[in-house]
């Protein structure tokens, strides 16, 4: 494909553009389960209309686009206090995966200068987010899996078993993505205090919802700085902070361990050279939007958003655990959850399911089925229900096999060939770029 020799009018775009949004899954009327955190049109227009204002402007140049300074350092301030570390320090990122990567680097360049270690390794359960596993693999850190224990957090034992001489770094999630549990992060923390390591907490899905929970007076086990060796905390702003995509932020206890972040070249004939994260240049639309949002919601209407959230949420699953077969696993702790079955194949209820319009996600090992509630489910929440029964119901009836799609994903599941598995996945995210048939 070759670019138009002449550009196409504003309306020529509109229209193409419109019948692609057409094929997109319909978000803001709750058909999805995961990927957006919707709060509704008045946080939409907020949004645009900010990220529109600072459209051109880079957060690499704080000096020059000043604003984005205040901005910047103001979103961390508050991140930080609402994560009980007041006087703790961080920077803005893309997304929890550049959160995640910051923390792994920090970690690893500080073991290297104070301890020494040249072979770094993290204990991670593994239901912690892939990004871990991407960081290790990005930045040479070797990763010792810790398995969970029943009640579908990270097994303790298992855990301190895991840790060695070259440890830099305990994960623990608040919470995890598959089951919404929180792992115990005062008993995690403790053993990477006991050896003298760093301890992060993945809150990219709870750190802007567990702390309005607390305030709203729930049961919130401790996850934050609050508890002693938490060292670092990831949290979204574009998950349930409701901003744009693009947006999150990595907080340290301290500036020293902090500074183990940052980058420069100081030998670059383009001059001197230091940045924050790892992007170079960086969306400071993102980053002003960010700032509106938290001072537009305010505690008050971040705590309304959680208040829907969770009110639907027990709807749901009070309802999935009133369908024959069905159960939500373990205790969810927030708005996550998985649910399956041990009677019949979960994953045969996706095709009746999406039938009736619902985008189902699927988990595996074992075969659950995932569910991120927003406040777009509180409308949707009844109709979802009733269409879960049926067809669960019609899963139930069903002899294995009998579904096509949960026939592929259960083979994909059981597959002894990981590497095969690898390369489906790797098929399958290279073909996303190449060129459609029309
Ligand atoms: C617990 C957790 N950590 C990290 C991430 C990665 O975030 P992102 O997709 O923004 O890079 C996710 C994403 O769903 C998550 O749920």
């Amino acid at each position: 494909m070759k670019m138009p020799a002449t550009g196409l009018t504003r309306q020529e775009l509109d229209e193409i553009m419109s019948v692609q949004r057409e094929r997109d899954v319909d978000f803001k009327n709750g058909r999805l389960w995961t990927l957006v955190y919707y709060a509704g049109e008045d946080v939409e227009k907020l949004l645009a209309d900010t990220f529109r204002d600072f459209l051109y402007t880079n957060g690499l140049g704080p000096s020059v686009f000043r604003s984005l300074r205040k901005f910047e350092s103001e979103v961390v301030a508050m991140t930080v206090d609402l994560l009980g570390a007041p006087d703790g320090c961080g920077n803005m990122t893309t997304g929890g995966t550049e959160s995640i990567l910051m923390a792994v680097r920090s970690a690893r360049e500080w073991a290297a200068d104070k301890r020494g270690i040249t072979e770094p390794e993290m204990v991670l359960p593994v239901t912690a987010h892939p990004a871990f596993d991407k960081a290790a693999d990005y930045l040479g850190v070797k990763v010792v899996p810790v398995p969970i224990r029943d009640d579908l957090r990270a097994d303790l034992d298992a855990a301190k078993a895991a840790i060695t001489d070259n440890t830099v770094l305990i994960v623990g999630s608040a919470p995890n993505y598959p089951y919404g549990t929180i792992d115990s992060i005062p008993e995690l923390a403790a053993l990477a205090e006991e050896r003298g390591i760093l301890c992060h907490v993945d809150a990219c899905l709870g750190g802007f919802f567990l702390p309005f929970m607390r305030k709203l007076g729930e049961p919130v086990p401790p996850f934050d700085f609050s508890v002693p060796g938490v060292t670092s905390i990831s949290a979204d702003l574009h998950k349930y902070g409701y901003s744009v995509r693009g947006t999150s932020t990595i907080s340290y206890r301290d500036r020293d361990l902090r500074r183990y972040q940052l980058f420069s070249q100081t030998e670059w004939s383009g001059g001197l050279y230091g940045s924050p994260t790892m992007t170079g240049s960086r969306a400071g639309a993102a980053i002003a939007a960010s700032w509106a949002l938290l001072n537009f919601l305010g505690e008050d209407g971040y705590k309304e958003l959680t208040k829907a959230t969770m009110d639907t949420t027990r709807k749901l699953q009070a309802g999935i655990n009133e369908i024959p077969g069905l159960k939500v696993r373990g205790e969810p702790d927030m708005s996550v959850m998985a649910f399956g079955s041990d009677e019949y194949d979960a994953y045969a209820i996706v095709d009746p399911m999406t039938e009736r319009g619902w985008e189902m996600e699927r988990l595996q090992k074992p075969a659950n089925l995932h569910l991120v509630v927003t406040q777009t489910h509180a409308a949707v929440a009844d109709e979802f229900l009733a269409d879960l029964r049926e067809s669960a119901a019609l899963a139930a009836a069903m002899k294995p096999g009998e579904s096509g799609s949960a026939a592929v994903y259960g083979s994909l599941n059981a597959l002894p060939d990981r590497g095969k598995v690898r390369d489906v996945v790797l098929n399958f995210i290279d073909s996303m770029t190449q060129l459609e048939e029309e």
